[in-house]
């Protein structure tokens, strides 16, 4: 069997090496594409750095690289999408990784053909970022023909693809960038640039249906004064911490994966300290915990009225249905 040369890092905050590593076996429905061009994204650095360790779990030596495009050269006897030759793009799934290699399989679920006007390195810049933006826009936010978007760092990688994204889905779309970029993004399709390092968004922008925001951080935070009751805030820009857990959070929603395992034990304990639980709880390692709390404090009196009814955790409502009608008012 055939030795591939792979990027990789033997444990988590290591220096990067490149090594041969054996060619896996071939899975029944998995294409095995010739590597042309591999994208580095923030996360590959995240990985590296073991920052995501919570959400993305890896087994050491860790491969990196999630982006590819390609030709393909062997398929499994299951594969029906794809043909030895053809060209093709991937995300890679995330216990797969490895695209900085010679070679990479992926399941044919996961593979696209690439379309033929643009190049290898057009295509391998597309999936993680394009991906992100579709599914914070479509089907996080959920947002629809002519609703109002903010999306932040529209220079940026994800930011650029999402303001384009955005379009096509029939959006309004505002965005921030520095001076510098304010040309590209308005090339993009903005409708409204908001240049970070003068202006000052709530100046610019209310009652959005939705922000976007990969920046994460403080910028996240902010962004929940720019929509309107009932709006959204995505964010992919890094987990939430114990801040972000004692704010008010009855509109921020945050991807899926990320949401997993968001440090938990930093939540709960602001959730003993504060009691408003973050919308996603349900979701999270301390959500119990958090209930249980907001239990606790409700009976003392303290529970957070000015989170709306119908986004408590499942467990607060089940257990305002349980309690005695006297006790639920209270
Ligand atoms: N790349 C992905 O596929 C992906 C997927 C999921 C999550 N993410 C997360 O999204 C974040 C951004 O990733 P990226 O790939 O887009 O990074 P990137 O290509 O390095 O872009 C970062 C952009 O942020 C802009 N920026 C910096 N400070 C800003 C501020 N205060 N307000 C508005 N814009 C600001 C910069 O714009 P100027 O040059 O105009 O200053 C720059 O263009 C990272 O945290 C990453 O982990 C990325």
């Amino acid at each position: 069997m055939r030795a591939w040369k792979a990027t990789i890092v033997p444990r988590y905050g290591a220096p990067v090496e490149v090594v041969d590593v054996a060619e896996p076996d071939l899975r029944a429905r998995d294409v095995m594409i010739s590597v042309r061009a591999a994208s580095l994204n923030p996360l590959d650095y995240k990985i590296r750095d073991g920052k995501v360790k919570l959400v993305i779990r890896l087994k050491a030596p860790v491969r990196l690289g999630c982006d590819v495009a390609g030709v393909v050269t062997k398929i499994g006897p299951e594969v029906t999408r794809f043909a030895i030759g053809d060209e093709v793009f991937a995300r890679l799934e995330k216990d797969r990784m490895g695209g900085l290699a010679e070679f990479a399989a992926a399941d044919e679920a996961v593979v696209a053909k690439k379309p033929t006007n643009i190049s290898f390195e057009e295509a391998a810049s597309i999936p993680l970022a394009g991906l992100t933006s579709l599914q914070a826009l479509r089907e996080s936010a959920g947002l629809t023909k002519g609703q109002r978007v903010l999306v932040h760092a529209g220079a940026g990688g994800v930011g650029s693809l999402a303001i384009q994204i955005a379009k096509q889905l029939g959006l309004w779309v505002a965005t921030t960038t520095s001076t510098k970029n304010i040309e590209l993004v308005k090339s993009l399709g903005a409708d409204e640039v908001v240049d970070y390092t003068k202006d000052k968004l709530a100046d610019r922008l209310k009652d959005l249906d939705a922000v976007f925001d990969p920046l994460g951080g403080p910028s996240e935070l902010g962004s929940l004064a720019l929509v309107k009751r009932g709006g959204t805030v995505v964010g992919v820009g890094g987990l939430p911490d114990a801040a972000f857990a004692k704010q008010r959070l009855p509109v921020v929603r945050r991807s899926r994966d990320l949401a997993r395992d968001p440090q938990a034990p930093r939540c709960r304990r602001a959730c003993r300290r504060e009691v408003r639980l973050p919308v996603h709880a349900p979701r999270w390692r301390g959500a119990r915990r958090a209930r249980r709390v907001a239990r606790v404090r409700r009976d003392e009196g303290d529970h957070p009225q000015d989170v709306p009814a119908r986004r408590r955790s499942r467990g607060v409502r089940r257990a305002r249905a349980r309690a005695p009608r006297a006790e639920r008012s209270s």
